[in-house]
């Protein structure tokens, strides 16, 4: 049986879904969807198409795979292509889960030298368990996985090979959905961990944020602002400035591509740093750390500034006192990490935390997604819809 709707929410192209309900398929579920690209706006036509790959190739899954590696360079669409497989059958303690939310993250780029292309991006997800051998995770619940760039994904609950973290099921109350790939997720559980943890500013000290309007940035900069701070952040554009100051209560925000001589910026604003959470390395990093105050704390989370490049930036002299550490979220276990999720999830519910997300829609304009997110196009975590 087949019946075509149009999906309009993809704004790159329309794709047709078809409902079937297909003797071989073996899953519970009996209706199920087929969705591919058409490449012509006449439904009929891609109607056919479409219908003829399907009996060539019965259900096959869609995902997206890496082609090119993009070590060097800014990614581009060339670098992606969208791949099918076949549905396999779930075997004992497996299941299966339908992606919603896909996430996007600077890692894809600076984690591509570990995998040989051609490769499947990996990434976290959010998706509804919708057929299930395995009573951990029964059909309907949530779960948060590393399963990359999938619609579907078969899963038997065990760690991740790249975060060794287990899939699990997002406890985010009544909040939305696409939270757990956020503030309730992978970049919320960094910025709690890497400000509280490393940083651990006190009452009436200065804290220094940078890309502070992204999806850890804008979390790491309201929990310092919770523990006393002064916070100052920095972002790409006028207006994540403005909505720093305005919406994030950020007591001081500056375009960085804008300000000529960051140091003076800094120096008339406050007297020194005395932790700052670095999410961009390079030269802008370099400059913020020659303000830093004798027993100041310096986050390294990240270097989106440098991710593609090769040359290293020279550290300034600093005081002795002052304590660099590196950090990967994934150095805390998972009750640690869960319990940063909680902290986060109380000051959002209270109101103490707002969050802020950019959310694409459809599975194919993932990697256009990743290209804006990696060009300064996001507010908050970028997500994609599919
Ligand atoms: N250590 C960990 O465990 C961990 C975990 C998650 C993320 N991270 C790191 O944390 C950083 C932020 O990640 P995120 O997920 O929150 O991404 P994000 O900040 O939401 O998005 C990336 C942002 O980077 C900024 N950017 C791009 N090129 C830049 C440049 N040359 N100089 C300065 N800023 C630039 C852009 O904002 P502007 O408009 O402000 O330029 C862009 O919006 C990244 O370095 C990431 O690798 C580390």
């Amino acid at each position: 049986m087949l019946k075509t709707t149009i999906n309009n929410t993809n704004t790159l192209t329309k794709h047709f879904v078809i409902l079937f309900r297909a003797p071989e398929v073996r899953f519970g579920t009996p209706i199920r969807e087929l969705r591919l690209t058409a490449l012509s706006d006449s439904p009929l036509s891609a109607l056919s198409r479409v219908a003829l790959q399907y009996f060539k190739n019965k259900m096959r899954l869609v995902k997206y795979n890496v082609i090119k590696a993009f070590e060097n360079y800014l990614p581009t669409l060339n670098d992606f292509e969208i791949a099918h497989e076949n549905v396999p059958t779930l075997g004992p303690g497996e299941f299966l889960v339908k992606a919603v939310y896909i996430s996007v993250d600077p890692y894809m780029r600076s984690f591509a030298h570990r995998r040989k292309v051609p490769y499947e991006q990996f990434g976290f997800q959010v998706g509804k368990v919708v057929e299930s051998q395995n009573s951990e995770y029964p059909e309907n619940v949530n779960v948060v996985s590393h399963s990359g760039w999938r619609e579907y994904t078969v899963l038997n609950g065990n760690p991740d090979d790249i975060f060794s973290l287990k899939p699990y099921q997002p406890q985010i109350g009544n909040l939305p959905l696409s939270l757990s790939l956020g503030a309730l997720g992978m970049p919320g559980m960094t910025a709690y961990l890497g400000m509280v943890e490393i940083c651990k500013p006190k009452k009436g000290e200065v804290v220094c944020v940078t890309s502070a309007a992204g999806a850890v940035g804008s979390i790491a900069g309201q929990i310092a602002k919770i523990k006393g701070a002064t916070v100052i952040g920095f972002a790409g554009t006028d207006e994540k400035v403005q909505m720093l100051l305005e919406e994030l209560n950020f007591d001081h925000a500056f375009n960085y591509k804008k300000e000529k001589d960051i140091m003076g910026t800094i120096r008339s604003t406050v007297e020194g740093i005395d932790c700052y959470f670095d999410n961009v390395g390079g030269e802008l990093a370099m400059t913020i750390l020659k303000c830093m105050n004798p027993e100041g704390r310096v986050a390294e989370c990240g270097s989106i500034s440098t991710y593609g490049k090769s040359l290293a930036n020279k550290k300034p002299a600093l005081p002795g006192s002052v304590k660099i550490q590196s950090f990967s979220f994934a150095q805390w276990d998972w009750s640690q990490q869960s319990a940063a999720l909680q902290h986060i999830r109380h000051w959002i519910e209270k109101g103490a935390i707002k969050v802020k997300e950019t959310v694409a829609n459809g599975f194919e304009v993932l990697p256009d997604t990743f290209i804006a997110m990696l060009k300064g196009d996001n507010v908050g975590k970028s997500v994609v819809k599919v």
